[in-house]
C-alpha cells in the first residue's frame, strides 16, 4: 500500500513541478506581436464606426418620419416643388419625379390592335446613364483601341505570366537546365535592366554594350547564344576563367532577367566604337510581342 502511495505522491509532484514550465510555455505564443495588436485595434475600431454609423441612419430615418409632415407641407408650395432642389426634397417625402422623370400619365392616341402607350418621360436616371455610358465608351476606345495605352486581354495575360514565371524562380543551380523565359518588353522592367548594365556590366562592355573587355553585346553575334534564355544562363553562370563573372548571388532571378532583357532591346542599335564581332552569327532573338 506504502509503495503505491509513495508512487501516486511522486507523479503528484512530478506533475506539479512540470505546472509552471507549462504555463511559462503557453504564456510565450499569448502575447501579441505589435503587428497583430494593431490589427485588431484596426478591427475594434471598424466595429466602433460601424455601430456609430448604423445608430445615426437609425436617427436620421427617424427624424424624416418624424418631419415628413413638415417636410411635405414646404414641398408643396409650387416655388418649392418645381425647383430642382425641391424635387431632391421630393425623394424624402415618397415623390419620386427626381429619378423617375415626369409621369402625366397621358394616352397618346395611337392604337395598336387595342395597345395603347403613354406619353411619359424617360427616367432620368436612364437619360444620365446613358450619357455616361457614351462619354465611358469613347474613352475606353481611346484608351484601349486608339492610343493603345492600355493592355488588352491577351497582352494582360501574357504579361502576368512572365511575371508569375519570375516568381516560380528556376532554383535549379544546373547550367545545363535551360529556363524558359521570354524577353521582358515593359518599359519599367527595361529601365531597370538599364540600371542594373551601367552600374555592373557597363566598365567591361562599354555603356552602349559597344563592348570593351567583354564583347560587343548589340550585334548578331554570340558566344554563348544570343537567345533571352542562353543570355541569362551566361549572366547567372559566368564564364568560367573568360573575365565574364558569374552573377548569381549578386544579382536576383529578376535583376538577371531584366539584364538580359535590356540587352536584346539593343540588338541593331550599332553603337560607336563598337568592338568587331565574336561568334557565331544568330537569327535576332525572338521577343514576345507585348504591348
Ligand atoms: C570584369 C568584366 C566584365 C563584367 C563586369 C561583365 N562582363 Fe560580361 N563578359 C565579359 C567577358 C570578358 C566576356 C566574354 C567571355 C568569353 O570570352 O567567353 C563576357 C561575356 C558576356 C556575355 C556573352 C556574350 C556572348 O557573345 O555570348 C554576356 C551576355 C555578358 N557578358 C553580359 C554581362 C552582363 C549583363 C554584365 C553585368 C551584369 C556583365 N556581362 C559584366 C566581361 C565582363
Amino acid at each position: 500500500m506504502s509503495h503505491r502511495r509513495h508512487l501516486f505522491y511522486g507523479a503528484g509532484l512530478a506533475l506539479l513541478s512540470t505546472a509552471p514550465a507549462l504555463a511559462q510555455e503557453a504564456a510565450a505564443p499569448v502575447a501579441p506581436t505589435s503587428a497583430e495588436a494593431s490589427l485588431r485595434l484596426m478591427w475594434v475600431m471598424l466595429g466602433v464606426l460601424a455601430v456609430v454609423l448604423l445608430l445615426f441612419i437609425v436617427l436620421l430615418v427617424g427624424l424624416l418620419a418624424f418631419l415628413k409632415p413638415v417636410l411635405r407641407k414646404l414641398y408643396d408650395q409650387p416655388a418649392v416643388h418645381n425647383s430642382w432642389s425641391g424635387r431632391v426634397l421630393g425623394l424624402l417625402v415618397g415623390d419620386a419625379r427626381l429619378m423617375q422623370g415626369e409621369v402625366r400619365d397621358e394616352l397618346l392616341d395611337h392604337d395598336y390592335d387595342g395597345i395603347h402607350e403613354f406619353d411619359n418621360d424617360l427616367p432620368p436616371w436612364w437619360k444620365y446613364g446613358f450619357a455616361f455610358t457614351t462619354v465611358f465608351a469613347v474613352c475606353y476606345l481611346t484608351y484601349y483601341h486608339v492610343l493603345k495605352t492600355g493592355q488588352l486581354q491577351g497582352a494582360e495575360y501574357a504579361t502576368e505570366m512572365q511575371q508569375a514565371a519570375l516568381l516560380v524562380a528556376t532554383t535549379s543551380d544546373d547550367p545545363n537546365q535551360l529556363t524558359t523565359y521570354t524577353a521582358l518588353t515593359a518599359p519599367a522592367e527595361l529601365s531597370s535592366g538599364k540600371g542594373l548594365f551601367t552600374t555592373n556590366c557597363a566598365p567591361c562592355h562599354g555603356a552602349s554594350a559597344e563592348g570593351k573587355v567583354g564583347p560587343n553585346l548589340t550585334d548578331e553575334y554570340w558566344l554563348h547564344g544570343g537567345e533571352v534564355n542562353h543570355i541569362y544562363r551566361t549572366i547567372k553562370f559566368g564564364v568560367n576563367g573568360k573575365g565574364m563573372v558569374a552573377w548569381k548571388g549578386k544579382l536576383s532571378g529578376k535583376q538577371i532577367l531584366q539584364v538580359s532583357s535590356y540587352i536584346l532591346s539593343l540588338q541593331g542599335s550599332k553603337p560607336a566604337n563598337a568592338k568587331p564581332p565574336q561568334g557565331e552569327k544568330e537569327a535576332p532573338a525572338k521577343t514576345l510581342a507585348v504591348r
